[in-house]
């Protein structure tokens, strides 16, 4: 179900990774971006083009260790760590939604009281995408 929803947001190839383990596909590619913490650079390495980056948005201590040692003994690279909040990216991601380029995806919405359904169900790690909490106004 989730490998259409990633392809209506435009990917043009799309590995279900409950059916395919992409580091055993032959394919390299020029950047990985690990979004739930499955693919470190010890799994991912053989799958990066020289040159190639792995962005790891889940990234911990050893991911940060790493970096300096992998930039010294490869071409390729482990981003990893706090990204820079920096209003032009925000105008940026701005631009892109109002041109329709990026489409957020929202999951489900629960009102403010009831945020401890909402944890639960994100706690699952099966949203899709984003849960939203509506906070009601006074007419
Ligand atoms: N969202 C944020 O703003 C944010 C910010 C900072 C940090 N984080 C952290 O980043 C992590 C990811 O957050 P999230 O918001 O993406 O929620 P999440 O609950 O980790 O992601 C759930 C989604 O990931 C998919 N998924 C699980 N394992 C996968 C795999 N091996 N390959 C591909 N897809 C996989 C699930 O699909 P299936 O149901 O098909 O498995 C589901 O659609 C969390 O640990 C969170 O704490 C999130």
């Amino acid at each position: 179900m989730n490998v259409e929803l990633v392809r209506s947001l435009g990917a043009d190839h799309v590995i279900d990774y409950t059916a395919e383990d992409f580091t055993q596909n032959g394919e390299a590619y020029d950047v990985i971006v690990d979004t739930v913490g499955t693919a470190p650079f010890s799994r991912s390495k053989a799958s990066l083009k020289e040159r190639g980056r792995l962005l790891v948005v889940l990234g911990g201590l050893p991911d940060m260790l790493q970096i300096p040692w992998v930039s010294m003994t490869s071409t390729k690279k482990v981003i990893a760590g706090p990204a820079a909040e920096r209003a032009q990216d925000l105008l940026f991601l701005a631009e892109l939604a109002e041109k329709g380029h990026f489409k957020p995806v929202i999951d489900r919405r629960y009102p403010f009281e009831q945020i401890a359904e909402a944890h639960h169900y994100v706690d699952t790690g099966r949203k899709k995408g984003n849960v939203v909490i509506t906070l009601a106004h006074d007419a």
